[in-house]
């Protein structure tokens, strides 16, 4: 798997997002295999002496850190920055994340931190999210069943496995051509619902890794 493509491009996002990681930082660390590339360039930096902490998004990106040497603290006041994966990004910034079904604790990082990158490689950089087509969505146990009712519309799937912090995780299957932003918007008011797998993003936030090894911005 070395030099699986996908594997170097999710590596070169993750070594540009440890780049802009300076001595003293809080950092949200995010979920999923960008994610984790980029945990891994940011234990790199640490073992070379850069000193952070990490706020990590999972117990797999907690046990990944903590691996690494990276330092890890409390989900508490404002980080300095934070990196994750996502699974799709449209040209207007909205993102789509939640397949590894971590998005409430990814949002909650996202929000406090002074700078949120994405990290993706190409094949995720759609023309439309129609291509992704899956918007997850954390729930309260108690609720799963009626929140699959209330929203039978758009196909609920009810995954097998619950959130770390013990939601249940529910895949929608948004139609062709809607209003993602009204799709999450009515989900998310639907009681029961803490919260969907849709951001938005500044495309200068999105960093997009290359076979080759190189990183850029979106936008
Ligand atoms: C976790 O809940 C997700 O939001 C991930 O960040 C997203 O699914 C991307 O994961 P990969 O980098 O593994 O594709």
């Amino acid at each position: 798997m070395e030099d699986d493509p996908r594997l170097v491009a999710w590596r070169a996002a993750g070594r540009a997002a440890a780049e802009l990681v300076e001595d003293g930082m809080r950092v949200g660390l995010g979920t999923g295999r960008a994610a984790a590339a980029g945990i891994a360039a940011l234990g790199e930096r640490v073992r070379a002496g850069l000193r952070c902490t990490g706020v990590p998004t999972s117990r797999a990106s907690a046990a990944l850190a903590r691996r690494e040497g990276i330092a890890i603290g409390r989900m508490r006041g404002p980080l300095d920055l934070a990196f994750d994966g996502a699974d799709a990004v449209d040209p207007s910034g909205l993102v789509v994340k939640g397949a590894g079904g971590a998005m409430v604790r990814e949002r909650i990082v996202a929000d406090a931190a002074a700078r949120f990158l994405v990290l993706v490689d190409g094949p995720k950089v759609v023309a439309s999210l129609d291509e992704w087509g899956v918007l997850p969505l954390a729930v309260v146990p108690f609720a799963a069943d009626a929140v699959a009712a209330s929203l039978a519309d758009l196909s609920p799937v009810r995954r097998p496995v619950r959130s770390d912090d013990g939601m249940a995780l529910i895949d929608l299957s948004v139609p062709a051509g809607a209003d993602w932003r009204r799709v999450a918007r009515r989900a998310r008011g639907t009681a029961g619902v803490l919260d969907h797998g849709l951001f938005v993003v500044p495309l200068g936030n999105v960093i997009v890794g290359s076979p080759d090894g190189t990183a850029s911005p979106a936008g």
